[in-house]
């Protein structure tokens, strides 16, 4: 029995690839790296000390999926794969919601055909919007995102709510991460956005590495403690954990559709992210500030308390982590 990966050569996908083989799992990934490379397959083989076996398709391909799903027995599946840079999907939007809401589908609608109903979803703190209440449980109302890739995740978490109400022998768990950063600890893989980076980390690291001149903060107006944006920054090997759990917890507890935030439960802002790199790191990162952003909101972090009690999962690793590893990965290269 092996759990199927599409999307596992990818930053989250890969590093949760190397949870599940830690702990014992058989894998199968399948990605078309648009957005990934294939040395990544042999970093995780590296890492774990084992193989698995692997399929460069797209995974809106519903042919080829069902050929995956005939060669292996597949008992569950995570689905990684999609698009994820925010600014570009307000630029090319029927692009994202062909490759995320489609791919989905095309999953979904092959998992159905071979009576396999374990289903985990990466899905965003996004799916809040500008959230009602701080720190944001669950049950906090979601919509009202504003890029087309926030709505693509809105979406398939209405698509599967709908698949479960239709069925209940489905098993589905969505997992709404907050800002995942950092990397594993051997520096094997991490992070790799193409072209200049959106997000903060990816950003602060070429800044340090001098490829970048200086960080632009979005923003120093913002009623926060220092006017700069807060986030719930989670390391990924911590995120990678969640994923393992949640299977556990399809496998071994009886069948519904589950949704827990994966969160630390604590925010830092922009300006407290600099200061923490500079510290765990010993570089200098050079900053300026720059006009908010169109879209960004003040504040967002878990209450990742659901998680803790129905998964017994809760994050461990430190902001000096988070910037130790993600510094140590580009350093490695
Ligand atoms: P990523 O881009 O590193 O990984 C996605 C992987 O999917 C890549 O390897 C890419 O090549 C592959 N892929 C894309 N389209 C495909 C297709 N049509 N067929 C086959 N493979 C395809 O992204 P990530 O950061 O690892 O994110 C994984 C998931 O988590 C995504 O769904 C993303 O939206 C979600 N997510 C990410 C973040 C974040 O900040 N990184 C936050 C919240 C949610
Ligand atoms: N920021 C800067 N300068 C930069 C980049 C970011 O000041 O060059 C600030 C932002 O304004 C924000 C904070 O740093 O206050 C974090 O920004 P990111 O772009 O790193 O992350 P976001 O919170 O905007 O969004 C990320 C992902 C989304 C995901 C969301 C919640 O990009 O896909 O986290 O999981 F939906």
């Amino acid at each position: 029995m092996a759990v199927l990966l599409p999307g596992g050569a990818g930053y989250i996908g890969s590093h949760t690839a190397v949870e599940l083989l830690n702990s014992g799992k058989e894998i199968v990934i399948i990605d078309n790296f648009s957005n990934s490379k294939p040395e990544v397959l042999d970093a995780i083989k590296k890492i774990t000390g084992k193989n698995f076996k692997f399929y460069e398709m797209d995974y809106r391909d519903k042919e080829k999926l069902e050929k995956v799903f005939e060669e292996n027995e597949i008992e569950a599946v995570i689905n990684f794969a999609g698009y994820k840079a925010v600014g570009e999907s307000v630029q090319k939007p029927l692009e994202y919601y062909d490759n995320n809401i489609q791919g989905a589908l095309s999953l979904l609608e092959t998992m159905k055909k071979f009576n396999v109903k374990k289903f985990i979803f990466s899905s965003s703190a996004t799916v809040y919007g500008d959230p009602e209440i701080i720190p944001i449980t669950e049950e906090c109302k979601t919509g009202g995102t504003t890029n087309p890739y926030g709505t693509t995740k809105l979406f398939i978490e209405q698509i599967l709510k709908d698949i479960y109400i239709s069925d209940s022998s489905w098993d589905i768990c969505i997992l709404r991460y907050f800002n995942p950063v950092g990397a594993h600890e051997s520096g094997l893989i991490g992070e790799e956005p193409q072209g200049i980076p959106n997000n903060l980390m990816p950003y602060i690291v070429r800044v340090a590495a001098g490829t970048l001149k200086e960080l632009s903060v979005f923003g120093n107006d913002y009623p926060t403690p220092d006017g700069t944006g807060v986030r719930d920054y989670i390391h990924v090997v911590d995120l990678a954990k969640g994923h393992v759990l949640a299977l556990n917890k399809l496998e071994k507890e009886e069948k519904g559709l589950y949704i827990y935030n994966l969160g630390t439960g604590t925010g830092y802002s922009v300006l407290d992210m600099v200061k923490a790199f500079e510290k765990a790191t010993n570089k200098k990162v050079a900053y300026k500030i720059a006009e908010r952003r169109a879209g960004d909101i003040a504040t967002c972090y878990a209450d990742p308390k659901k998680a803790e009690e129905e998964l017994g999962w809760k994050a461990n690793k430190t902001l000096e982590d988070m910037c130790r590893d993600s510094w140590n990965y580009i350093n490695k290269k």
